[in-house]
């Protein structure tokens, strides 16, 4: 697999930055006060997680996998960023709840854990991190036990090709990968709002839905549904409206988009 040192040590930096700024626009009161914070489509699509081991890849700042240790999964969280890392672990602290946390890029991580689990979930602004799915996929595979769960929700592949900075829907990017990433410059408001602006570079790779399923179904994983949603849990264009419950969708008319995908895979065989 071809690394690409720049770009992983640059994301490195740029989630680095992003944990220190989203350690205070996070909703951190609901888990701090008892609640869990992940959406009803997830909760229903990945069932019942009690008592269930379960790997988060790329946790961030752990608000995810300590609310699927609530739900009483015994959760291990995995991310590249020691800075979120550490916002994750005083979370944890804070919140009395047991959970693990090891630092490494996903490529990295079959050299940093040993053990298997019931799920390898992982969700929403992951994929455009990583270099290679194939490779991505076979990790997943690795820590999965036999008849294990993999499930993602994530930002729609076709979203990607529009432009954020115009009204209206206007395509501006490719929707195929390419091998190099693309470098996009700091100096734009952060995704979480609290209008911070990001100063680090980071550097991207496009996947589409053909590349994110095929590197699945390539790993012997087999897929139960891929389903598609017309939702996203922030303002991703300038024309999206806000439908309630953290949710964002296109204005009427222009709502028959997908912006959102979630995947259920079993691991098959031994
Ligand atoms: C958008 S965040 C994760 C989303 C999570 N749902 C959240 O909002 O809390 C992306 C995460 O991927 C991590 N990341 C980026 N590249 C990575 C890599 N190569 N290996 C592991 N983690 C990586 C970043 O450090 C960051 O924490």
């Amino acid at each position: 697999m071809k690394r690409f040192p720049e770009a992983e040590q640059g994301n490195r930096a740029h989630w680095d930055e992003l944990a220190q700024a989203h350690s205070s626009s996070y909703d951190y009161d609901r888990l701090l006060s008892g609640g869990h914070l992940i959406d009803e489509i997830q909760l229903r699509e990945m069932g019942d997680v009690a008592g269930r081991s379960l790997l988060h890849l790329q946790c961030h700042i752990g608000t995810d996998t300590l609310s699927w240790a609530r739900l009483g999964a015994r959760v291990t969280g995995a991310d590249i960023s020691p800075v979120s890392l550490r916002v994750a672990r005083g979370l944890a602290e804070k919140c009395g709840l047991d959970t693990r946390f090891v630092e490494s890029s996903v490529y990295d991580l079959p050299s940093k854990l040993s053990e298997t689990f019931d799920i390898v979930y992982t969700s929403v602004g992951v994929l455009c991190w990583l270099s290679d799915l194939n490779e991505w996929a076979g990790i997943i595979r690795r820590f999965l036990k036999p008849g294990g769960l993999f499930y993602m929700m994530e930002v729609h592949p076709f979203l990607c090709v529009f432009d954020d900075e115009a009204e209206g829907l206007q395509t501006r990017y490719d929707y195929f990968h390419h091998d190099e990433p693309i470098k996009w410059p700091g100096d734009y408001p952060d995704y979480a709002g609290d209008g911070y602006m990001v100063r680090s570079p980071s550097w991207e790779w496009q996947w589409s839905m053909g590349d994110i399923m095929n590197a699945l179904m390539g790993s012997d994983l087999r897929v139960e549904f891929l389903h598609e949603h017309n939702w996203i849990p922030w303002k991703a264009l300038p024309s999206m409206v806000e439908c309630g419950e953290g949710k964002w969708k296109l204005p009427k008319g222009m709502d028959i988009l997908p912006l959102m995908f979630s995947v259920r895979a079993i691991r098959e065989g031994n």
